[in-house]
């Protein structure tokens, strides 16, 4: 699958904007805060439902304007979409996939597929478990919609528990309200658990090859998955979800203190380790880098493998990040897929010297200015 065409309006610094692309290379080359990273931010939207930088639609819309647009042509082997984004501050969103509106995100899911690439990913090695357990998410979601359905219950669920926890505080009857939300709960949840343990099997697989081909060197990464529900011998759904009952349980005064759910995936983390050590403490800043990417390139592997469809590459900035060796390497391993690379330098241009379907577009200021195809 590819993106065909791309169109804006009052989208962040983009008035009006129209382009097509190359169903393979696309450079997005401009000097710093001209819209590079806007143009894959609006691809990433209609991909996911949700910007890589900010969960406020609000902050996407072009200052001193009242809402975006956002249209996107995608070409796949079956049928080509369109899916269309409106968002106004007073009618809040609308989706389109096909001229038809949709109700939930759930619904783009697989329409179509990308892996973003950027410098906000380091977070996933060094930020808190939350960013950890997002990068997963959206993995599994695109591999997997209905894990993504899941996943929206399963918070929903979680937001009512909490509310009756602190009611609970006030009026003890309802402790048997409880119980039909923990059976709900750990439901919801040990699917989640299932389905992070048996990706991150996978994922580890692939990665440890991904980082020493990028690396060529003796670097072995792991990654482990620590669920907040220890589960000792199986991790079928069934036994996950007894595990996870018999864990609210036990759990049942301490959470009425707190009025807080304690345990549970939201409460999931992911170790990724290098020769054994943890790379979020002891990882140089370059070796974090290099993890991200290895991590990035499995998500493109497994996306590739379990659904059959290339995902499309969005790589922001990422080259300036990393030495020669590195670069190279990327732009060999990404051969096949629709990919598109936002940079500061026209040079990098000469690493694509022996690809021929390649175009440029020089962004300035919210336009095109130059487009080379
Ligand atoms: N809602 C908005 N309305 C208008 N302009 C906006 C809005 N949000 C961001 N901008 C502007 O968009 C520009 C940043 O765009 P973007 O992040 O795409 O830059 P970039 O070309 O990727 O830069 P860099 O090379 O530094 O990453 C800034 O000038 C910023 O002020
Ligand atoms: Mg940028």
């Amino acid at each position: 699958m590819y993106v065909k065409r791309l169109s804006l309006v009052n989208f962040r610094n983009y008035k009006k904007l129209q382009i097509d692309f190359n169903r393979k290379y696309n450079i997005i080359y401009g000097k710093n805060a001209q819209g590079k990273t806007n143009i894959l931010e609006a691809i990433f939207l209609c991909s996911t439902g949700r910007s890589h930088r900010t969960k406020k639609d609000a902050e996407l819309i072009k200052f001193n304007e009242d809402a975006y647009y956002i249209k996107i042509n995608v070409c796949r082997e079956s049928a080509d979409s369109e899916i269309e984004f409106y968002y106004s501050k007073i009618e809040g969103k609308k989706v389109k996939i096909n001229n038809i509106p949709i109700k939930k995100n759930i619904e783009l899911m697989g329409k179509l597929n990308t892996v973003m690439f950027s410098p906000e990913d380091l977070s996933i090695v060094k930020g808190s478990p939350s960013e950890r357990r997002r990068f997963i998410d959206i993995a599994i979601s695109q591999i997997k919609p209905s894990y993504f359905y899941n996943l929206q219950r399963y918070k929903k669920i979680l937001t009512e528990r909490n509310c009756l926890l602190k009611d609970l505080t006030k009026n003890s009857k309802l402790k048997s309200t409880l119980e039909i939300w923990n059976e709900s709960l750990a439901d919801a949840g040990a699917k989640i658990i299932n389905e992070r343990k048996s990706f991150i099997n996978v994922l580890n697989e692939i990665v440890k090859g991904k980082h020493k081909d990028l690396t060529a060197s003796n670097e072995i990464i792991n990654i482990q998955y620590q669920p907040s529900i220890r589960v000792e011998n199986s991790w079928k759904v069934k036994e996950i979800k007894d595990v996870f009952l018999k864990r609210l349980e036990e759990n049942f005064e301490k959470e009425i203190k707190t009025s807080s759910t304690l345990i549970g995936p939201q409460r999931d983390d992911l170790i990724i380790s290098i020769n054994g050590n943890d790379v979020k403490i002891f990882g140089s800043q370059g070796q974090q880098r290099t993890v991200v990417l290895s991590l990035k390139l499995s998500e493109v592997e497994i996306v590739k493998v379990l659904t059959g469809k290339l995902p499309v590459l969005l790589l922001d900035d990422v080259f300036s990040e990393l030495d020669e060796k590195r670069q190279k390497y990327l732009i060999n391993n990404i051969d096949g897929t629709q990919v598109f690379i936002t940079t500061t330098e026209k040079e990098l241009v000469n690493l694509y010297r022996n690809k021929s379907e390649i175009s440029l577009y020089e962004i300035e200021n919210g336009k095109i200015i130059n487009a080379i195809n």
